[in-house]
């Protein structure tokens, strides 16, 4: 009898420990959107069994597959010109490449394929070879504009550099995420980067991450600080024109190389916001990239020189990149690369394209795409990026002609380019759902579907990102029309949202001090950067608002290609979503729809919130389509947008009023101020 009660609550304890599983596994977002499904039987031919790339590739297919009952999927290494490294043939049930790689992203398209419904052929290459995540983590675990909690690389306390198996499992399942979006490089720490991480314990660590991202087909890469000789090797110096200097780079570089053969290369963030670099030595950024790409050169490393650089004493911020870097094109070494914000600022909502881009003809540029929230509401706020990439991308720069595309100059579609790279600064935390928000998780997704293939759209990335995150086993009209079509369009309309109720009509960094999170049109630091004290960012005085940068102001129109120069220069034509980048104005300018500046600028910072408001109902009523968790989770985000969404429009519209001392529109919901 005691043994038969025994057995019993040992049964109960099994059957509420499975369902505990099944439901923490059903509702806690760690699956991405990569969840488990009601896989079928599959037979996988062509698998070099050596391989465990192949090796995984067949797994996931083994998993995941969806197809035929029973079928048999071909892996097939082939010679073809039209298929790149890394791109992939799918004919029926075969995947043919010209690498491992190749199959590997082969299978997780055509798994992907089949879960969105789409059974088609295709031909695929990606537009840049180097698609790689920055993560901005600090050794400490801490990280730099992450809103998802610590790194998943780096911690702090006894056990730091104790490689546990836990820290595998989930290295492992973070570079499963990347290989299935086409991501095959990490840049695992803070470009504001310690020495130290080029220590000895430092590069174990790094070893053993490699090991874990190799077979998923990633690279890894370090940024490092450019005083290390000083830091780390005791030098009295680190001027790139000191032999010792250079010594001790290569010797450092040769160590790196001999723990970790594949090594991607360095990034490097030199004379930016109080950063050390050439510059400390009255050298150039020339002299500071190509000593490093000489030492990384015999291995195949590259450098990824960053061009956010800004100081005080520019009279315009917006200007100073092109300023430092256009004397120095062709100059670079060809294993340096650029990286390039997308917008001349910082990463703001909305701004028109780095004038960089397409300008730099004898140096390739990679993209820099900030896909953590940092000035987007962090991740309390849903706000789709694809959006706001695609305007980017599209943007036409004009430097060789019509349809220079911001994507087409650079990802060696218009310059012969050895290497084309792009970056998207990762949201990628130890949160169990990975980026502290459910629809985050959309925005890295994106990213790696963006840097896979520049031309996609928005609109077919939010709706193969919501089938494979969200879509039940059985899909039918129901659940298209009640969940897919207006959750696809609450995330399509998400960006210009936040761009109506923080910084409409091109106005910029007006961001709370510090953290960026909410407005902060008054925020002055103290000290005495006059490049961070208002009025700089939006020159509101009694006389109107925005930032003169017109041949009469600051001339920053000038270092765009005609005919933008020109279309920017003039008020008339220059689009009406930059007007306040270029143009300052009277408060009673007369907007394309009639009304005032002023009127204006109140409606969009109102509409904004009532368009967070409304995904509130649209987030209620899909209720029956999702999890109790994840639904849960959402809708408190979204509760707290609409309250930070009219936190922004009531303190814009108080702040700014100061200034313009014109009524509040009346169809506009008016402030409290309290
Ligand atoms: C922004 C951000 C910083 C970051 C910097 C960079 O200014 O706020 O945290 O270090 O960009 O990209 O280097």
């Amino acid at each position: 009898m005691k043994m038969i009660l025994t057995a019993s609550r040992n049964f109960i304890w099994i059957y509420a420990l499975v369902l505990l599983a099944f439901s923490a596994r059903a509702d806690d977002g760690h699956d991405l959107w990569l969840r488990p499904v009601n896989a079928k039987p599959v037979k996988v031919t062509g698998v070099n069994a050596k391989s465990p790339m192949m090796g995984i590739a067949k797994k996931e297919i083994e998993q995941r597959w969806l197809g035929a009952e029973n079928a048999t999927v071909e892996f097939r290494i082939v010679k073809d010109p039209t298929v790149k490294t890394d791109g992939f043939k799918i004919t029926g049930n075969a995947i043919s490449a010209t690498s491992e790689s190749g199959i590997l992203y082969g299978a997780y398209e055509l798994l992907r394929r089949q879960q969105t419904g789409d059974l088609s052929n295709v031909i695929s290459n990606p537009s840049y070879q180097r698609r790689i995540l920055n993560h901005w983590d600090n050794l400490n675990g801490s990280i730099e504009r992450g809103y998802a909690g610590n790194s998943i690389f780096w911690r702090s306390g006894d056990n730091a550099f104790t490689v546990t198996e836990k820290d595998k499992q989930l290295w492992q399942e973070y570079a499963r995420a990347n290989a299935s979006i086409g991501i095959n490089g990490s840049v695992l720490n803070n470009v504001n980067a310690s020495a130290q991480i080029l220590g000895a314990d430092q590069l174990k660590r790094l070893v053993a991450i490699a090991a874990v991202l190799r077979p998923y087909g990633i690279k890894t890469y370090l940024s490092i600080n450019f005083a290390s000789p000083i830091g780390l090797g005791k030098l009295p110096n680190a001027d790139p024109l000191n032999p010792e200097v250079i010594k001790w780079w290569k010797e450092k570089v040769a160590e790196i190389y001999k723990l970790v053969p594949d090594f991607g290369g360095f990034l490097v963030k030199a004379n930016s916001e109080g950063q050390p670099g050439p510059q400390d030595y009255k050298r150039t950024h020339v002299d500071g990239a190509n000593m490093l790409a000489d030492a990384l050169k015999p291995y195949n490393g590259i450098v990824m020189w960053r061009a956010f650089v800004y100081n005080a004493s520019e009279k315009d911020r917006a200007k100073q990149a092109y300023l430092e870097f256009m004397p120095f094109d062709g100059q670079f070494r060809d294993n340096v690369i650029i990286q390039v914000k997308n917008g001349p600022i910082d990463f703001q909502p909305r701004e028109p394209f780095s004038p960089l881009f397409g300008a730099l003809k004898k140096t390739p540029i990679m993209p820099e795409l900030q896909v953590t929230q940092e000035y987007l509401g962090h991740s309390e706020q849903l706000v789709f990026l694809a959006t706001m990439w695609e305007e980017m991308f599209k943007s036409d720069t004009y430097q060789e002609g019509k349809n220079s595309t911001v994507a087409r100059v650079t990802d060696g579609s218009i310059f012969p380019q050895k290497y084309t790279a792009i970056a998207g600064v990762s949201n990628v935390g130890l949160d169990t759902n990975w980026n502290g928000h459910e629809f985050a998780q959309a925005n890295w997704y994106a990213y790696g579907r963006m840097a896979w293939n520049d031309q996609l759209d928005s609109k077919t990335i939010a709706d193969e990102w919501i089938k494979l995150t969200f879509a039940p086993a059985d899909v039918n009209n129901n659940w298209k029309n009640g969940f897919l079509e207006p959750v696809k369009k609450m995330m399509l309309e998400s960006r210009e949202t936040a761009v109506d109720y923080s910084m409409p009509l091109g106005l910029h960094h007006i961001f709370a001090g510090s953290h960026h999170y909410g407005p902060g049109p008054w925020w002055a630091p103290a000290g005495t950067r006059k490049d961070w004290t208002p009025p700089y960012y939006h020159q509101a005085d009694a006389n109107g608002i925005g930032f003169d940068r017109t041949k009469n102001g600051t001339d920053a129109v000038d270092q765009y290609h005609a005919p933008l120069a020109a279309d920017f220069n003039n008020v008339a034509t220059t689009p009406e979503m930059y007007l306040l980048y270029f143009h300052h104005l009277s408060w009673d300018y007369k907007m394309k729809n009639g009304k005032t500046l002023w009127d204006d600028l109140c409606s969009h910072w109102d509409s904004g919130v009532k368009q967070v408001r409304q995904y509130q109902v649209v987030w209620d009523k899909v209720e029956p389509y999702v999890d109790a968790q994840r639904f849960a989770r959402v809708q408190e985000k979204l509760r707290r947008q609409t309250r930070d969404a009219q936190f922004w429009k009531d303190a814009c519209i108080l702040y700014f009023q100061q200034f313009s001392k014109r009524p509040i529109p009346d169809y506009v919901e008016r402030p409290v101020n309290n």
